[in-house]
Order: structure tokens, then C-alpha cells, then sequence
């Protein structure tokens, strides 16, 4: 007898706690429903602003990560780091390898990033633990994959989940939703495909009816502001301009080491400054994203300007990474902007050799 009433103790105790611990989730619930963020993107300022107002610093080939003497590398920080210091577009190269999607430079076996979903896992997790932003992917359907094709991989990182979706396509640079609004709704990943964008897998959306571009491989810094790409109206759509400045090697365009730092500075001739001045004179607005190489050239100079340009101070909580070429331990590396060009170790004169292969039988095309 003793022992069932204290059965039955348990049992009415253990149903209280039950229901003391849904109400609890209940109002978890209800507050996330009713959730106002105030900060968004780093700013309070930026909440009320439309997402194609703003200005977001892009990381061109943000997979493509290296000293900045290896073939086919465009930063030298893991993707983790560029979003913990600012960078809110990421742009990745697509391309198959044994039948997954890889981020490969130009070839897989030229530089090979690893597997979408590894790095797709990544973003993933950094939104999970940044609530409070808006991330753009540009994603180069370098082999014109079918749109369900990525699907697949963002849904089995469960990715789809926090896309943003527009009620229309495309989309006017003026017609965004807020910043405020997107991070509320919990969709704020905006995804664009080069191409092979389709209607079926409305989160990802087609670049060049929503953007338009300026020149990329540039090697003259003088970049100007002209419209290179697009497939939409340039007077309405969201643009990006191409700020990464290229030397040639064999041929082929690498990035211009030694300038990285004129590049990516906020003033100057060649700056990002500059070309961002000769924007807003052509077009009466800014651009919306800016994809740079090695962004962390410039002490935090390319976050600069994108703040000066959102009316916001640029104000990092903690100092930006510090380039891994000038870091203590990077002696090798160090070296080899004072030559002028890429030096190749040894372990890059092979890949090297596949590339001059690839000019050879035309497979090498550049970006
Ligand atoms: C974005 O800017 C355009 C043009 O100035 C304006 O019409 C639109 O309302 C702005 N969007 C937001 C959400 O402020
Ligand atoms: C766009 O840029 C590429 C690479 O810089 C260049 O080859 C091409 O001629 C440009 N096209 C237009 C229409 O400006
Ligand atoms: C770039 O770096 C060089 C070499 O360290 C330096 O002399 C130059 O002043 C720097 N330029 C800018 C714009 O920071």
C-alpha cells in the first residue's frame, strides 16, 4: 500500500513537472514569436534599413582559403573568421567531384575547398550562434547544376529552414524587407545562384535579374563602376562590384599580393574607397556588396567603408584577424609579396603544371 501511494506521489509529481515544463516552453515559444531584434548586422541603426540598402563586404572565393602564396587561394581566414569579422556575403565557386558538390578554384585538383555541405554545415552553425544577422551566399554554378541539386544539400544541413523567400522575383533593391524583420522571422539567409536559379526552389534565387555586376579579373586600379553583367534593370536592381585586383601568372589571373593593402584600403588611388566614390558619382548609390580578396589586408579598411557607407562608426568588439602572411610564425609567407608574384613551393608546382595542362587542352577558364 505504502509503496503504490508513493508510486502514485511520483506519478501526480512527475505530471506537474510535465506540465510546469510545457508552460515554460509555451512562453519560450510565445517570446520568440514576438521577437524584436534591436541590434542587427552589429548595428541598432541597421534594423530599419532595407536589406538592399545596405552595404556588406563579400568575400571573394571565401572557401578558397590559403597563404597568399598558394595557387588558387583568395583569403587566407577560415569562413568562420571572415563572419566573425564582418564578412556577410560569401561568394563560393561550385563544381562536381565523385558526384557531390565540391568548392573547387577553376579545378578540383587545381585548389579543392571541400565538400558544400561541410562548408554549408559551418555557415550554419555561426548563424545558429549569431541570431542577430543576415548572411548572403553568391554561389557560381560553375557547372550548371540543377537548382534541386543544392537544394538537397541545404536541406540536409537544414539551411532551407532559415532562407529567406520573396513574396515576388526579382526583387528591387528598394523592395527588400528590413534587416529587423528578417532576423525576427528567423529567414535570413538570402542565397543567389549565377545560374540555374528555378522557381520549384524559391529560396534560391537568380543573381542576375536581382544584381548586376561590375568587371571581375580586373588589373588596372583604376576599377571603374561600368555595369559588366546583369540580365536585369540596372537602375532598380541591388549591384556588386567586383573589387579584387588580379596580376597575371602564365597567363592566368591570380590576385596582386603586394597591393592587397592599397586594394583594400578605405582611401587612395586603386582603393576600395576609390571605387566606391566613382560608384556613387555614376550610379547616385552605393553598392550592396563588395567582394574583396584577403579582406583582412587593410586592418579592418574594407569594414570601414561599408559602415561609413551605412552611416554607422565602424566599431569591431574585438580586433580583426591579423594576415597570416605578416603573422610571427608566417615566415615563409612573409616573403613572398616583396617578389611580386605567387611564390610556388614545391607542393604548387604540380597543380601548376595541371593548370598550364588545362590551358593546353582549353579547360581553364578564369574567375
Ligand atoms: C530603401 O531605399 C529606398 C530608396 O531610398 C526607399 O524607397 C525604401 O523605402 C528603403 N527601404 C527601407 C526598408 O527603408
Ligand atoms: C566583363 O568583364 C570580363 C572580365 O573582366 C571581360 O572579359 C568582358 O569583356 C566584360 N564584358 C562587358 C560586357 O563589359
Ligand atoms: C602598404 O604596405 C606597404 C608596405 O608595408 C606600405 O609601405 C604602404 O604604406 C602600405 N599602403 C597602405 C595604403 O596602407
Amino acid at each position: 500500500m505504502l509503496s503504490l501511494s508513493h508510486f502514485k506521489i511520483a506519478q501526480v509529481a512527475s505530471l506537474f513537472a510535465l506540465l510546469f515544463l510545457s508552460s515554460i516552453f509555451d512562453l519560450s515559444h510565445a517570446t520568440s514569436l514576438s521577437r524584436r531584434a534591436t541590434v542587427c548586422n552589429g548595428y541598432a541603426q541597421l534594423c530599419t534599413q532595407g536589406y538592399g540598402n545596405v552595404t556588406y563586404v563579400g568575400a571573394h572565393d571565401s572557401y578558397a582559403v590559403g597563404s597568399t602564396s598558394q595557387l588558387g587561394a583568395n583569403q587566407d581566414q577560415s569562413v568562420t573568421q571572415q563572419l566573425e569579422d564582418g564578412i556577410r556575403m560569401l561568394q563560393m565557386q561550385a563544381h562536381v567531384q565523385n558526384g557531390q558538390i565540391y568548392l573547387c578554384h577553376t579545378l578540383c585538383t587545381i585548389y579543392n575547398g571541400g565538400p558544400l555541405q561541410t562548408y554549408l554545415t559551418t555557415v550554419k552553425s555561426w548563424l545558429a550562434s549569431n541570431p542577430n544577422e543576415v548572411v548572403t551566399l553568391l554561389i557560381v554554378n560553375s557547372e550548371n547544376l540543377p537548382a534541386s541539386q543544392y537544394d538537397a544539400v541545404f536541406k540536409a544541413v537544414g539551411l532551407d529552414a532559415v532562407s529567406y523567400v520573396p513574396s515576388t522575383t526579382p526583387v528591387q533593391a528598394s523592395s527588400w524587407p528590413t534587416l529587423g524583420s528578417m532576423i525576427d522571422s528567423g529567414k535570413r539567409l538570402v542565397t543567389f545562384l549565377d545560374n540555374g536559379a528555378d522557381p520549384t526552389v524559391p529560396y534560391l534565387l537568380d543573381e542576375f535579374t536581382n544584381i548586376w555586376e561590375t568587371a571581375f579579373d580586373v588589373t588596372n586600379p583604376t576599377f571603374d563602376c561600368n555595369v559588366n553583367r546583369t540580365k536585369g534593370d540596372t537602375n532598380t536592381q541591388m549591384y556588386l562590384i567586383n573589387h579584387f585586383l588580379d596580376t597575371t601568372l602564365l597567363g592566368q589571373f591570380v590576385p596582386n599580393v603586394p597591393q592587397l593593402n592599397v586594394t583594400n584600403a578605405a582611401t587612395g588611388a586603386g582603393s576600395l574607397g576609390a571605387q566606391v566614390a566613382t560608384c556613387v558619382a555614376q550610379n547616385t548609390r552605393p553598392p550592396n556588396f563588395m567582394l574583396v580578396d584577403y579582406y583582412e589586408f587593410g586592418a579592418g579598411s574594407v569594414f570601414q567603408v561599408a559602415a561609413s557607407l551605412n552611416g554607422v562608426a565602424y566599431k569591431p568588439s574585438s580586433p580583426i584577424a591579423i594576415p597570416s602572411a605578416t603573422a610571427a610564425t608566417g615566415t615563409s609567407n612573409a616573403a613572398s609579396p616583396k617578389i611580386g608574384l605567387p611564390v610556388f613551393a614545391g607542393e604548387q608546382v604540380g597543380a601548376l603544371l595541371i593548370v598550364m595542362l588545362s590551358i593546353l587542352v582549353g579547360a581553364f577558364s578564369a574567375l
